[in-house]
């Protein structure tokens, strides 16, 4: 079999080696891919986001069977105009990506079915906006920009002060673009972090092991956001107990909603959630695979990652089996000096051979790398690797990311220290 994976990122690295251990799957092509991706796969330098250069190249090279990861292609259609010339695809359609390409879609669908999450009001000019957080809105107050944002578009504000400038900046200014032309603005929530991530068919929902993203920059939960620092899985705060309750009162009413809604949603439905004193509430919905999530998740996978991922496009994952390892993994974020804030590109990465790290059982996601022609593989991206380890307990697996990482270095190299710290507490 021929497989296409869009997408060019760590977690797009996690899924191909976990599609390779498929021997049916003779070829492997990426769109864009990476560095370290080219080690695994055919990398062409088509943008994810390129419909018809993706598709073209999909009917070119006789793609049995496509994957596509990242959430704008998603939210775009690319997974309808695949089916439009006959190539079966991972991933929700246009239709049923709007889950996470509108927060108030989102945020609406939540209200009508009755699925536990942050109160809010939505907003589709700043002077009512400002009137709300005049009037005395409680605070601290969440402003969320509609639209997709790399990740960037939720501002806590603490003060009126704030919430007012990041309604100005969201919405007059457009930061984000059009994402900011209507805004949530909601509750703010506390409580633990849990990232689900879940194979649906569109009736059938089989959630994944539970994971743990480390979203601020720094130690402790300090500085600015990022895509996701570090990982681990399973999440020690998802009981048993939760994750019945979650299944109960968010998984399967979503699935329902989005099936009554006309919009059935196939393919990996991520459910970022909060474990508030009155039980656990979505904070958002993604309709993809996470990031740095993919990179603990997939390597406790026992089955196969292809049949299942068929299995969602066919309407069969009620009959096919999704096994886990009773093992945990971690997952150390290497990004570049600077990152979110801007960075450096160019920069000579050592430690690798072959974009990985001879005798270590450690795996290195590549995220943000470049093959040079002479060879020499450089940085290219704010996140630009993720050191996977996986061993049976949590602390041998934090242990072991780290010193494999401590084997790879470049100038500037940025890295959280406590990656898994807080979940190892809560052991
Ligand atoms: P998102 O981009 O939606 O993943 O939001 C980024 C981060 O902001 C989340 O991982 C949470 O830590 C935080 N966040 C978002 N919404 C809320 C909320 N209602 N209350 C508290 N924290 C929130
Ligand atoms: N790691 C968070 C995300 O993928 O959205």
């Amino acid at each position: 079999m021929k497989l296409l994976v869009v997408g060019g990122g760590g977690r797009e690295h996690a899924i191909i080696r976990k599609l390779k251990e498929n021997p049916q799957v003779t070829e492997i092509h990426a769109l864009p891919g990476n560095g370290g991706i080219a080690s695994d796969a055919v990398c062409a330098p088509i943008a994810a986001t390129d419909l018809e250069g993706v598709v073209d190249y999909a009917v070119t090279h006789q793609i049995d069977f496509a994957v596509v990861a990242p959430d704008d292609p998603l939210c775009l259609g690319m997974v309808d105009a695949l089916a439009q010339v006959g190539i079966p695809a991972f991933g929700p359609d246009k239709k049923a990506a709007i889950i996470e390409g509108s927060k108030v879609f989102a945020k609406n669908l939540m209200k009508k079915y009755g699925i536990p999450t942050a109160d809010y009001q939505v907003f589709t000019d700043s002077k009512a906006a400002l009137d709300y957080i005049r009037q005395g809105a409680p605070l601290p107050l969440v402003v969320k920009a509609d639209g997709l944002a790399l990740g960037k578009g939720v501002l806590i504000c603490q003060t009126a002060q704030e919430t007012e400038q990041a309604v100005h900046e969201i919405m007059d200014q457009k930061i984000f673009g059009q994402s900011g032309s209507q805004i949530v603005m909601e509750e703010f929530l506390t409580g633990p972090e849990v990232s689900v991530l879940a194979f649906t068919d569109g009736e059938t929902i089989q959630p994944m092991i539970s994971s743990m993203d480390h979203k601020r920059a720094l130690d402790g939960d300090q500085g600015l956001n990022t895509g996701g620092m570090g990982t681990i899985a399973p999440n020690p705060y998802y009981t048993p107990q939760v994750a019945q309750v979650c299944m109960e009162t968010i998984f399967l009413p979503t699935i329902r909603a989005m099936k009554a809604e006309g919009r059935p949603f196939k393919g990996c439905l991520y459910f970022g959630l909060m474990l508030t004193p009155k039980g656990p509430k979505v904070i958002e919905y993604n309709c993809r695979f996470g990031d740095p999530e993919t990179q603990v998740v997939l390597p406790l996978l026992k089955s196969d990652l292809l049949t299942i991922m068929q299995a969602t496009v066919s309407g069969s994952l009620a009959e096919t089996p999704v096994e886990w390892r009773s093992d945990s993994a971690c997952c150390v974020v290497l990004a570049s000096g600077g990152y979110p804030s801007s960075y450096p590109k160019g920069l000579p990465i050592s430690g690798l051979v072959e974009g990985q790290l001879p005798g270590s059982s450690a795996i290195v996601y590549h995220a943000g790398t470049q093959l040079k022609e002479d060879g020499t593989l450089v940085t290219a991206g704010g996140r630009v690797l993720g050191v996977t380890a996986v061993a049976p307990t949590l602390a041998e697996a934090i242990r072991e990311a780290y010193a494999a990482s401590d084997r790879i270095s470049f100038q500037g190299l940025h890295r959280r220290s406590d990656i898994g710290k807080r979940a190892l507490e809560a052991i």
